[in-house]
């Protein structure tokens, strides 16, 4: 396959930043988009220039570090698949890709394709995280039932791998779907019960500090989120919170 890469390259957070041309050959269907890139960075190494940075770690869709929107998209063409598990198969020879960082003032560009989700890191610590009592009387986990169906609902919000790509796909650069399921991953078990309104009010307060826009219900961020992060939860965020708001904590 014969490829036009368009590439955003930007030296730091402060550069302007522009698309970069590169023809690439010898690419085959069966490498991932990563694998791709790669190919790229020799190809460019090999004639002397500074390869493209991007961020990636697990390449098997689990570290949420390959974040990039590819012809417009939040991790490219597919769906329920992140960055590295999308396949070259998905474009043709000929085709013109054009691969962008996230765009969002709260995920700064680090350089080129990378960006810094420090954002998250700090919403997660503000409370997306239940405290343990280590005073030797410790309640095993599994002694508490848990109702099969919270069960389901608590892990399948827990499958968010915090990439981003909602807040890069949301017109407003919202991150509620990403906060929405942290939350909503302990606010659904036994064990989330005692933070639980503690723990919407600091997260939400410390999305607004980031800089993230609202949610205007257009639901763009669950259609490209690769894990299928589910609209409910950002309801379930909104009713803990204006509850918590109204009852104090
Ligand atoms: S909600 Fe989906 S798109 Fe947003 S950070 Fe989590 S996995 Fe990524
Ligand atoms: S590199 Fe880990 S999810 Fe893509």
């Amino acid at each position: 396959m014969n490829l036009t890469l368009k590439v955003w390259r930007q030296e730091g957070p402060k550069d302007k930043g522009n698309l970069q041309t590169h023809k690439l050959s010898g690419v085959t269907g069966d490498m991932s988009f990563l694998e791709m890139m790669d190919v790229l960075n020799d190809q460019i190494i090999r004639e002397g220039g500074d390869p493209v940075v991007f961020d990636h770690d697990c390449r098997e869709g689990i570290c949420g570090m390959c974040s990039m929107f590819i012809n417009g998209e939040a991790h490219g063409p597919g769906r329920g698949v992140t960055t590295c598990q999308l396949h070259m198969r998905s474009f043709k020879d000929g085709d013109t890709i054009t691969i962008e960082p996230w765009r969002a003032s709260a995920f700064p560009v680090v350089k080129d394709l990378a960006v810094d989700r420090g954002a998250f890191d700090r919403i997660i610590q503000a409370g997306g995280y239940v405290s343990v009592n280590t005073s030797g009387e410790t309640l095993d986990a599994n002694a508490i039932p848990v109702p099969k169906a919270d069960a389901d609902e608590a892990f399948n919000a827990a499958t968010c791998i915090g990439c981003g790509a909602c807040v890069a796909t949301c017109k407003n650069a919202s991150a509620m779907l990403f906060v929405s399921a942290k939350v909503s991953q302990f606010a659904l078990l036994p064990q989330g019960q005692p933070e639980r309104k503690r723990r919407v009010t600091r997260m939400v307060e410390q999305m607004d500090k980031e800089g993230f826009g609202n949610c205007t219900n257009t639901g763009a961020c669950a259609v490209e989120c690769p894990k299928g992060i589910d609209l409910t939860n950002i309801a379930r965020m909104n009713r803990d919170f204006l509850n918590a708001s109204v009852t104090g904590e």
